[in-house]
């Protein structure tokens, strides 16, 4: 019986205690090449001049949204508004024109969108 309780934490720890990383989440951000968050939504502490504004800035997010809500807006962002230009950052299919090297890859990693909605959530 113990045992069976410590079998079932050992196999459930690993996904339990998954945390993003809030500064590798801010540097994917800001990435160019990579989040292209800043294409559409102004980052807190950036010049807004080179930012984007399709997107709500993101400052203050983390109080707007729990983390529930964070991450939902990066895997199906659809659901909030369905003709958003937002994309999809986990979905690998259903997208169009794109570039032979990414395709059937998501946008980003299931760890990356953990980084993201950890630096997300400390934006008060
Ligand atoms: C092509 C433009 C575009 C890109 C790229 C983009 N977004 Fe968005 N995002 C939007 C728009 C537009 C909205 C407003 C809701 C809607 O219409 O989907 C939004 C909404 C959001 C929201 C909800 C904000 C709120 O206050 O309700 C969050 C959080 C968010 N985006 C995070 C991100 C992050 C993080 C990235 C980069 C990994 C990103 N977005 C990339 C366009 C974009």
């Amino acid at each position: 019986m113990r045992l069976d309780i410590l079998a079932l934490a050992v196999v459930l720890a690993p996904a339990a205690l998954a945390q993003g990383d809030a500064a590798r989440g801010e540097a994917i951000a800001h990435n160019r090449s990579q989040g292209l968050c800043v294409l559409c939504h102004a980052l807190p502490g950036q010049n807004p001049a080179l930012q984007g504004s399709i997107g709500p800035p993101l400052a203050g997010v983390g109080s707007r949204l729990d983390a529930d809500g964070l991450r939902q807006r990066l895997v199906a962002p659809e659901r909030f508004n369905p003709d958003t230009v937002m994309p999809s950052y986990s979905r690998s299919s259903g997208l169009h024109q794109v570039a032979t090297a990414h395709r059937g890859k998501p946008l980003l990693t299931d760890a990356q969108i953990d980084d993201l909605v950890a630096w997300m959530g400390g934006l008060r």
